[in-house]
């Protein structure tokens, strides 16, 4: 019999299980609701980390890693993302991703936060995410996997305990943009495999650097399903997002190659909170970022790039145009030079370092439920993830689930099962009821309330007054939720359903870790995973 997996999402994740597979004689369909080349993957800017120097070293890679993880990574993922990493970089490179070479041939090196060597590869500048998408959609189309665009995950198909398919709203987001007559199609799609790659939840706080596709979907999914989902207190903000105009993100290669972080005096602040100034981990700098706000009324902190590549501001401007052009022209096309001033920066949500609880081959609990990427906690992130294992860890666990499908379906048992590690709780489970208070002003729900909700209450700094606010409001609003319909409707759904469990996890984590980090108690947690949550 052939084995046939659907994948659920077309990031690097996704398209990798993908092609994967389908090289293990697998039968694959790929279902995104997008189109294929509309994932998350294609902004990132900063590049993939790997060990491909010769003066670079796996052990480095893992310590760097784990520190930057506060402790609480798993310690045999991250041993796997740093060891195979350089193959899988190898593999994107066999297939036609163009990264970025000097003079004499070598790969230019970048350097990011937390990172004790420039191990990262970078394409087009600062374009990475861009040409590895499109150099997989490129594969992925030549290859012999199905394709079905515009196709929202609405459920996994779930019977006897096994999940067995996908529930999907086909072409919806389309028909009520375009016409409100035609709606969207429901049907299954029966398989022996699923693959969750959906990506994170970005569109959980107000300000954020995601694409208005990472609604948290296959968490929400995966946790209706009856899969363990866990770490979801930890949601990393990147430090620096534009605050003119529309968010936009300003990779951290930008600080990598020198610019510094000051305040309206023009003071470097980044100190004052690390040693490492504005290459310290990445929670430190966007939360030194947030106080340095405080202190200043909210006015963004300002990113200062006017010293790089030598006095003349002419070819610095050449320079920056010429290392982020992607940057360059949202900088430019946002009246700002950046050659001559310092811009103003922000902290914004940037992504999920918690998800659906995996083994090392992407199996989740729950048998014949696979997840990748962004949506899944390897364990490899802890409570903060370092600087452009983000693609890596797409491109490993990736692979490594795509390799196992067809085996694991020829198997009777599923293997997950005792690899499963529900830890020591560190509090109440996630989904603990608030300690509500009925009476708070409450506006109706709507996506951006949720959003400004969970940016005051659930951010980058928090407390438990604002967290038993977060959970009452989202309590009220789960009492006066109705069924959905559309896919907007769905997204809704999955966001709620996400910032409860969010919420939660936030609530029973007492002290404060990497990216959580609780101004009523802020000393530092003694580094215990709390147990995975299944609805
Ligand atoms: C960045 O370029 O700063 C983002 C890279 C990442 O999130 O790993």
């Amino acid at each position: 019999m052939t084995t046939h997996a659907v994948v659920v999402g077309s990031g690097i994740a996704g398209l990798t299980v993908a092609l994967h597979a389908v090289e293990h004689g697998c039968r694959v369909t790929l279902v995104t609701k997008d189109v294929l080349d509309h994932a998350n993957t294609r902004f990132a800017q900063g590049g993939i980390a790997g060990v491909m120097f010769d003066d670079d070293r796996v052990e480095d890679h893992i310590h760097d890693t784990l520190v930057a993880g506060a402790g609480l990574s798993d310690r045999e993922a991250v041993r796997v993302l740093a060891e195979e990493g350089p193959a899988r970089i190898r593999e994107l490179i066999d297939i036609g991703v163009g990264f970025d070479r000097g003079e004499d041939g070598g790969f230019v090196k970048g350097l990011e936060a937390a990172h004790s060597y420039p191990r990262i590869l970078h394409s087009g500048g600062d374009a990475t995410g861009t040409a590895i998408e499109k150099a997989l959609v490129a594969r992925l189309r030549a290859s012999r996997v199905d394709v079905i665009e515009h196709a929202f995950l609405v459920d996994l198909v779930v019977d006897g305990g096994r999940v067995r398919g996908v529930d999907l709203l086909v072409g919806d987001r389309e028909a009520t943009v375009d016409t409100a007559a035609v709606a969207g199609r429901r049907g299954i799609v029966a398989a022996d495999a699923v693959v969750l790659a959906t990506g994170g939840a970005g569109e959980l706080y107000a300000h954020s650097t995601n694409p208005a596709v990472a609604t948290g979907d296959g968490i929400a999914a995966a946790l209706r399903a009856g899969a363990d989902v866990r770490d979801l207190e930890f949601f990393q903000f990147h430090p620096t997002v534009l605050a003119a105009g529309a968010s936009f993100l300003v990779s951290e290669a930008v600080r990598g190659e020198g610019a510094t972080l000051i305040d309206e005096t023009g003071r470097r602040f980044a100190f004052d909170a690390h040693p490492d100034g504005e290459l310290a981990p990445r929670d430190v700098v966007a939360r030194a970022i947030a106080h340095q706000m405080d202190l200043q009324d909210g006015r963004p902190v300002l990113l200062d790039a006017t010293h790089l590549h030598g006095d003349d501001p002419e070819e610095r401007a050449a320079f920056l145009a010429r290392r982020f052009p992607t940057i360059d022209r949202a900088v430019r096309e946002r009246g700002l030079d950046w050659a001559r001033e310092p811009i103003p920066v922000t902290p914004a949500a940037h992504y999920l370092m918690g998800g659906v609880s995996t083994d090392l081959f992407g199996r989740s609990s729950l048998p014949g439920l696979y997840a990748v990427g962004e949506v899944a906690c390897t364990g490899v992130h802890g409570a903060n993830r370092l600087a452009s294992n983000s693609l890596l860890e797409g491109a490993v666990f990736g692979a490594r689930a795509g390799d196992v499908i067809a085996s694991d379906a020829a198997s009777p048992d599923w293997p997950a099962a005792a690899g499963q590690s529900a830890r020591p709780a560190g509090g109440e489970p996630s989904g603990a009821a608030p300690a509500g208070d009925d009476r708070v002003d409450v506006p109706p729900f709507s996506r951006a309330a949720l959003q400004e909700l969970l940016w005051d209450d659930a951010g980058l700094v928090r407390d438990e007054a604002g967290l038993g606010h977060a959970a009452s409001v989202l309590s009220l609003w789960r009492t006066q939720s109705r069924e959905p319909h559309t896919e907007l409707e769905y997204e809704n759904e999955n966001l709620l359903v996400v910032a409860e469990q969010l919420v939660g996890a936030a609530r029973a984590r007492r002290g404060s870790v990497g990216a959580h980090y609780r101004r009523d108690d802020p000393v530092t947690s003694a580094p215990i995973r709390q147990e995975a949550v299944a609805c």
